[in-house]
């Protein structure tokens, strides 16, 4: 049976916070991406995210929390919900989750912390940290108030596959496999949350980037903040971030980077380009119209823009969407993209989720 797409009225809100609490999964949106959500602390449920989404259990899930109600302190609130192991962080390190919290959350950031004793092993693939996100959309928070205890959920797409932005998209990705998706319309961001590691004595480790970007982080913190990179190295786990898997939020059609935009291409460059039929090419602004008109004019050539204004929230926002209308166009065979320019904020966002798009 297809799931069923339901609007977040008071009484289907407790229908699929009911399902919740008995163990079952549903999809919930977010301002980043939609979630395949259930209870952190129920295995059983845990065990159903991962197979609903064949997900390998070495690719830990970020826990959802709803702000606190009073002016409960950040840490304060993960501790008393079993979330935290606050003995785990220096003072330092406690400062830093409090600051960033005040800051973003609730928000599109993630934040990787000792664990606390309420979680399961499989939420955080045996790690000894928990990603822990307080999300900003309304229907996420009233979903967690209404169900009473944290969330997990990791986005809902089948394992490598384009996080979903739509109701839709879940139901394209997952509508057999599911029952309830909670429509909270199209999401805000676009692309999943920053996941940022905490570690003990204070260092702060970018692990995959997002909306909020490393100097939203280091102005918050008035620290510096450490690409991920750096950690593989070192760190104790062979993957400091699963989401740090070179292929991933893959289309099914290949799709390949250019190396400059589209408008700096010669007539004789986009010849050659448009040798390879039925490409469809996914620019970051512009008027696709004039784009298309400087190929050759038999030529199987299909422009998608981003954001014609060349907006990197509007960027964000379209990139899953537009990858999937890429896959699903039958006038496109292989897909072609072009880099956000920039390498900061939601531009690194963007271009990372692309080079793991591409790879092969
Ligand atoms: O925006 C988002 O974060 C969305 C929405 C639904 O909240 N969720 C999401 O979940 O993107 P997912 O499962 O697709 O990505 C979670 C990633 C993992 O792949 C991993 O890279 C990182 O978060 N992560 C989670 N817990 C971690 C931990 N303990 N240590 C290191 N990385 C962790
Ligand atoms: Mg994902």
């Amino acid at each position: 049976m297809p799931a069923k797409i339901l609007l977040p009225t008071a009484s289907n809100l407790s229908l699929v916070a009911e399902a919740l609490r008995a163990g079952k999964v549903a999809a919930m949106p977010t301002e980043t991406v939609y979630g395949l959500a259930g209870n952190a602390f129920d295995p059983g449920a845990l065990a159903q995210i991962f197979a609903v989404k064949e997900r390998p259990t070495f690719d830990p899930l970020i826990c959802h929390v709803p702000p606190p109600t009073d002016n409960e302190a950040w840490t304060t609130h993960l501790v008393a919900q079993g979330l935290l192991a606050a003995e785990g962080l220096s003072p330092l390190a406690q400062q830093y989750v409090e600051r960033l919290a005040r800051a973003y959350w609730p928000g599109p950031l993630t934040l990787v912390l000792p664990k606390g004793p309420r979680v399961p092993d499989l939420a955080t693939s045996g790690l000894p940290t928990v990603g822990i996100r307080a999300p900003r959309h309304v229907v996420a928070q009233a979903l967690l108030r209404e169900v009473g205890v944290p969330l997990a959920a990791p986005s809902a797409n089948r394992f490598g596959r384009i996080s979903p932005t739509m109701a839709a998209h879940v139901a394209a990705e997952l509508g057999e496999r599911i029952e309830f998706i909670l429509d909270g319309g199209a999401c805000e961001i676009g692309v999943e949350s920053t996941v940022l590691l905490v570690e003990p004595d204070g260092g702060l480790r970018l692990l995959r980037p997002g909306a909020v970007s490393a100097s939203d982080i280091a102005m918050a913190t008035d620290a510096e903040v450490q690409a991920a990179s750096a950690a593989a190295g070192e760190s104790a786990t062979p993957l400091p971030s699963p989401g740090l898997l070179a292929s991933h939020y893959a289309p099914q059609k290949p799709l390949s980077l250019l190396s400059r935009p589209l408008s700096e291409h010669t007539p004789a460059e986009l010849a050659a380009l448009a040798q390879e039929q039925r490409i469809g090419v996914m620019v970051a602004s512009g008027d696709p119209e004039v784009l298309r008109a400087r190929f050759p004019e038999n030529a199987g050539v299909t422009i998608y823009a981003l954001s014609r204004a060349g907006d990197l929230a509007e960027a964000a926002r379209q990139l899953f969407a537009t990858l999937r209308a890429c896959d699903d166009a039958p006038e496109v065979a292989a897909i072609w993209a072009e880099t956000m320019p920039g390498e900061t904020g939601l531009a690194h966002a963007i271009n990372d989720r692309l080079r793991k798009a591409s790879h092969r």
